[in-house]
């Protein structure tokens, strides 16, 4: 069969939108088709289409007389996949009509040739005046490219800052790395890029996370295979050192896959006790244990349900690090098919989720122990209430103020906006058990 990029993209998109599908799962399979630079187009109209879909389906509507629909569907998405080429991509318009439109054949429906070409001809023609349409007098989800409920949380969360926060979540992420401390210091490995010409756009002086000015390919870093590098955005390279291990310490990450964080801790402190990394998918623990062996270290892996101690040992933890289920929506600039896969009603039972993990969790904790609660959200339901009501519940629990000038005592925690300081939407709490 003859590989259209533009047929493998409407695929993808369908299969997240229609499908309920995650992009990270579906673009993987469609990409394993190509070669090369094909991989990272197709990744490029997969991630506009999802980032931009309100916008360019409104494009669509105002282009047909009746919305595709059945096995049409996929078609639907094809003209989205033109129109996000046309409008966002430097891609000359006739080369992006003309392969949308080759397109139809390989998707094996000649009838929707004729169709797909009058729809993206016509909205080259009208171009101009659409897009001066979608700035100003849109609803907020077409104006911003959000679902209408997301926004509407957004405004009550953060009434000065949620439009900012909607134009970071539509922002293409930083490629940042984490330097191995077992092998390098930040300075010394920022000397084996320039030394590999590869350039640097900010260093984050709290940890060991350098971001580059264009993402690359992980085998050209210096070191990668051999363990000195990770990939991982410097808010969550933040865990390990708010956690502050201890060497001789008993430590449980509760929340696991793929292990980012795991891996992090027994870089910066080899010398604890000993690491129990547990998460309830077994399916992405293998993750954990690549990760682990690739940067050889060592943890007890475990499948299992932090919300239970059926695999618990008996002996009480130092630290504890839970990086809880949660919405994912400070991470919606690297996976914008998060706006669509979560839906409101998703919140309420992540709250009371990650409530059942907080208090199982927190009597497994020593007295004197630490708990560092991190979410990658921005929805103050899951992070700040979250720890507040913890807190009031639970006589042994003390929140330890965190020294960033955003995490005061009155903000409860530290909250990490998307794009601050390049970094993603974060949350930390740190808390103490007092006897
Ligand atoms: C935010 S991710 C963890 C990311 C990880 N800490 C890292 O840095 O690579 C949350 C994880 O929680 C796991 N999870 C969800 N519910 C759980 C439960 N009840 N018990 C244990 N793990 C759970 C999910 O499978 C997912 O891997």
């Amino acid at each position: 069969m003859t590989l259209n990029i533009r047929a493998l993209a409407a695929k993808c998109c369908y299969a997240v939108i229609d499908q309920g599908r995650s992009l990270n799962d579906e673009l993987p399979k469609q990409q394993d088709k190509l070669i090369g630079k094909d991989k990272g187009l197709l990744q490029e109209i997969c991630y506009g289409v999802l980032r931009y879909l309100p916008e360019l389906e409104n494009d669509v509507r105002g282009l047909m007389q009746k919305p595709l629909t059945g096995k049409q569907r996929v078609f639907h998405f094809l003209l989205l996949v033109g129109v996000y080429q046309i409008k966002y991509m430097r891609i000359p318009d006739h080369a992006a009509v003309s392969e949308t439109v080759a397109a139809t054949k390989v998707l094996k429906n000649n009838h929707m040739k004729a169709l797909v070409n009058a729809v993206l001809r016509n909205f080259v023609r009208a171009r101009d005046e659409s897009a001066e349409q979608v700035e100003t007098q849109q609803p907020d989800p077409i104006k911003f490219n959000h679902p209408g409920w997301f926004i509407k949380k957004l405004q009550a969360g953060y009434p000065e800052q949620w439009q900012n926060i909607l134009t970071a979540n539509q922002q293409r992420p930083p490629m940042w790395l984490r330097v191995n401390a077992q092998h390098h210091t930040s300075e010394s490995y920022q000397a084996l890029l320039a030394q590999a010409d590869i350039d640097i756009a900010a260093i984050d002086p709290l940890s060991q996370a350098i971001t580059l000015t264009k993402a690359i390919d992980v085998n050209k870093l210096p070191g990668f295979e051999q363990g000195w590098v990770s990939i991982q955005d410097a808010a969550a390279q933040q865990a390990a050192r708010l956690l502050d291990c201890q060497p001789g310490d008993n430590v449980l990450d509760c929340c696991a896959a793929p292990g980012g964080k795991t891996c992090h801790i027994l870089e910066q402190t080899p010398d604890i006790k000993a690491m129990t990394a547990i998460d309830i998918e077994a399916s992405r623990l293998t993750r954990v244990e690549d990760n682990l062996a690739r940067l050889n270290l060592s943890a007890q892996v475990i499948a299992a349900d932090a919300a239970k101690t059926d695999w618990w040992s008996g002996e009480l933890f130092d630290r504890i690090l839970l990086d809880a289920p949660c919405s994912g929506t400070g991470v919606i600039r690297r996976h914008p098919d998060i706006k669509w896969l979560r839906k409101a009603s998703d919140i309420d039972n992540l709250v009371l989720l990650q409530q059942q993990i907080l208090a199982n969790i927190w009597s497994l904790l020593k007295p004197g122990g630490t708990l560092l609660y991190a979410t990658c959200s921005v929805l103050p339901q899951e992070n700040a209430e979250q720890i507040k009501q913890f807190v009031a519940q639970t006589a042994d629990a003390k929140l330890v103020s965190i020294s960033e000038p955003q995490a005061s005592a009155e903000n409860i925690g530290w909250q990490i906006l998307p794009d601050e300081k390049n970094m993603d939407g974060f949350y930390y709490a740190k808390l103490v058990k007092t006897h």
